[in-house]
């Protein structure tokens, strides 16, 4: 089997992790077989700031009709004002490619500290799935200065279209609004994603979070993961308002398997569970289209300042490149490399900075690499 996998190194330490990860799949390939061809992309704040492109529509018509996957290093807030990457980029491939789950798995790894006193890597050990497209990330959004203000906002979804005509008087003031829009099929197939991982990895519960007590519309969103959750009779459900669900993150972690969540409290929750999982350094992302093409990815920032040392923890980024060969059809390899990872962590004997050690990017890159040799049978 051949992959052609796209790569977006992206910026600040971005290029040092990906070649860590790409170095980790090339040795998979190597014993289980299978061959990758990486093509590679510049997107990414230097770039951006040298050129002001950002991926144009060719880029994506190209990745679509012949690639994978991507596989995406760190992108960074480098430009001047919010978001022009994370819009022009991220939020692009995400929405480009239709994928609709973002997957996060949140497990303290062995040899990994939590910021949670005395819980052990078996207490935190769940998944966030987190509805990818829509939500308040549709993009609708303006303000409006004092006096009257017409605006015509337009939104194309994946399932429908919608023009809002929008009226405002405001008397000696000013507003800003977000609209949030969520589909049927959207909830629907984001909720099963959820009950069929679940169903996978022999997980028992699935959690959804919504606030539908305060915002209407996540009662849409509560009743059509309900239904779903009946299709499924092994698998216990329930939901949490989104302020439960931050604190007993904190209070009880181990009493989560799955998390479902729409895409801004989805969101939200990952980065919490970033955190309780040991930090930046074990956040690894897909980015899931079931039936397209899926892009995998650290947890960003790019660590600009942090450029050129070598010094990064690659962790999270060999880990994304594990979902990414568990996606396109390479288990073996994708468990391997998540057991290596865990055995030199649990081993304790190679270490980055952010595990109090001094080893290099590479270095853990190698110590991965040597463990998957050493396993593999
Ligand atoms: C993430 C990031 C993104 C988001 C950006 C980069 C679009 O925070 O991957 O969670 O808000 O979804
Ligand atoms: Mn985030």
């Amino acid at each position: 089997m051949k992959y052609k996998i796209a790569v977006f190194p992206g910026d600040g330490v971005g290029p040092e992790l990906i070649s860590e990860g790409m170095k980790v799949i090339e040795k998979a390939a190597e014993l289980d077989k299978f061959e990758v061809e990486w093509i590679k992309y510049p997107y990414g704040a230097e770039h951006y700031l040298e050129t002001k492109e950002l991926i144009s529509d060719k880029i994506l018509k190209e990745i679509k009709n012949s690639y994978n996957a991507i596989y995406c290093g760190t992108f960074d807030n480098l430009t001047p004002g919010p978001g022009i990457l994370e819009k022009g980029v991220s939020a692009v491939i995400r929405d480009y490619f239709d994928q609709s789950v973002s997957l996060r798995p949140v497990k303290l790894l062995p040899g990994v500290e939590s910021p949670l006193a005395g819980k052990t890597h078996n207490e935190i050990d769940f998944t966030v799935i987190r509805e990818n497209t829509e939500d308040f990330y549709v993009g609708a959004h303006g303000r409006a200065k004092n006096g009257k203000n017409k605006h015509k906002i337009k939104i194309e979804g994946n399932s429908f279209k919608v023009k809002f005509g929008v009226d405002i008087e405001t008397k000696g003031d000013e507003i800003a609004y977000q609209i949030g829009i969520l589909s049927k099929k959207g909830c629907e197939r984001v909720a099963r994603y959820a009950f069929e991982y679940a169903k996978m990895n022999n997980k028992k519960k699935v959690v959804a979070v919504d606030k539908a007590n305060l915002v209407g519309c996540y009662n849409f969103w509560r009743e059509i993961v309900e239904k779903v959750s009946k299709e499924y009779k092994g698998i216990d459900y329930d939901f949490n308002l989104i302020d439960t669900a931050v604190m007993n993150f904190m209070r009880q972690p181990e009493k989560y398997e799955v998390i479902v969540a729409p895409n801004l409290f989805g969101d939200i929750l990952s980065d919490l569970g970033t955190m309780l999982q040991g930090g930046l350094s074990f956040a690894a992302q897909g980015n899931i289209n079931p039936e397209g093409i899926s892009m995998f990815e650290p947890v960003h920032g790019s660590a600009a300042k942090l450029k050129g040392q070598g010094i990064v923890n690659p962790i999270a980024t060999i880990w994304a490149g594990a979902l990414m060969l568990d996606t396109i059809g390479q288990q073996k390899s994708s468990s391997l490399i998540i057991k290596a990872v865990e055995a030199v962590l649990r081993e304790g004997k190679t270490r980055t900075q952010d595990l109090d050690g001094n080893n290099t990017t590479s270095e853990m890159g190698d110590a991965i690499v040597d463990k998957f040799i050493e396993i593999h049978d």
